[in-house]
């Protein structure tokens, strides 16, 4: 009993039935229908499709940032699709982080006090938290930039700000839409490797939305959108991927 269930990994996330309508003046617009997905803790998944298939909308909804027209989603067994907004941020805080395509960075505060933000609701010390902040800032390359403001930064620098924000409060899941879609060939590269480092170490499961190809390599899962439809769910041949990102 106890070594099946070792073996067996749990579901993260669970999505059951998912449709989003998007209700225009005198249109509406589908965005996602008939939407069925399990995700694995410790999985790399990765959200793959054109401009337009809707990936981003997927991603809102798995994330509980908007509201589906009809089905649900589960984190942990957590219905987050029959929460409360206050419920609702409470879980996120909680369980989930975020890295974006802009970086999303507070533009007054410092690297140090971006990155220590998510310890805020955890009622961390103040110095706990900078200490935090300061430790994973180092483990990203950027022990020479604790104290520069976004704008003092290249946007390669800011997004491991991002990284380090989003994995310093080790959320069980995050997500990231098109997280290098601004940044240069190299530094996509050294982005990838970084989140996928983070999540292997502590088993958290990855949500990547891109339409690059090259992207999808890092995943251990691909999952195709169509006009808002799953059209393939390949998972990646464990040596295959191993080749590809060493
Ligand atoms: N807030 C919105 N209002 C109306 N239509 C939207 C909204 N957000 C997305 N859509 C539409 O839903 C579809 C999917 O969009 P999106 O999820 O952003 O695609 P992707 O991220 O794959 O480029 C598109 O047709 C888009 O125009
Ligand atoms: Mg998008």
């Amino acid at each position: 009993m106890e070594d099946t269930a070792k073996k067996t990994p749990a579901v993260m996330i669970k999505v059951r039935n998912l449709r989003k309508e998007y209700r225009l003046e005198d249109d509406t617009v589908v965005a996602l229908k008939r939407i069925n997905l399990d995700i694995m803790q410790g999985e790399i998944c990765c959200i793959f499709g054109t401009s337009g298939s809707g990936k981003s909308t997927l991603l809102n909804q798995l994330a509980g940032l908007e509201k589906p027209t009809f089905g649900d989603v589960y984190i942990r067994g957590v219905p987050i699709t029959q929460l409360s907004e206050n419920e609702l941020a409470a879980f996120r805080q909680k369980h989930i982080g975020f890295v974006f395509q802009s970086y999303n960075l507070l533009p007054f505060m410092t690297a140090t006090e971006n990155v220590a933000m998510p310890l805020m609701f955890r009622g961390e010390s103040k110095r706990l938290r900078t200490k935090k902040a300061v430790a994973i800032l180092k483990k990203v390359g950027l022990a020479n930039r604790l104290r520069h403001y976004p704008r003092q930064m290249s946007g390669g620098q800011q997004q491991r700000v991002g990284i380090a924000r989003a994995f310093v409060a080790k959320p069980d899941v995050v997500f990231a839409d098109e997280p290098t879609g601004n940044l240069d060939s190299k530094t996509t590269i050294e982005v990838m490797d970084m989140i996928k480092a983070f999540a292997r170490k502590f088993n958290q499961t990855i949500v990547l939305v891109t339409h690059d190809p090259e992207m999808a390599k890092y995943a251990d899962r691909i999952v195709t959108l169509v006009d808002g439809k799953i059209v393939n769910d390949t998972k990646v041949a464990k040596g295959e991927k191993d080749e590809q990102t060493t």
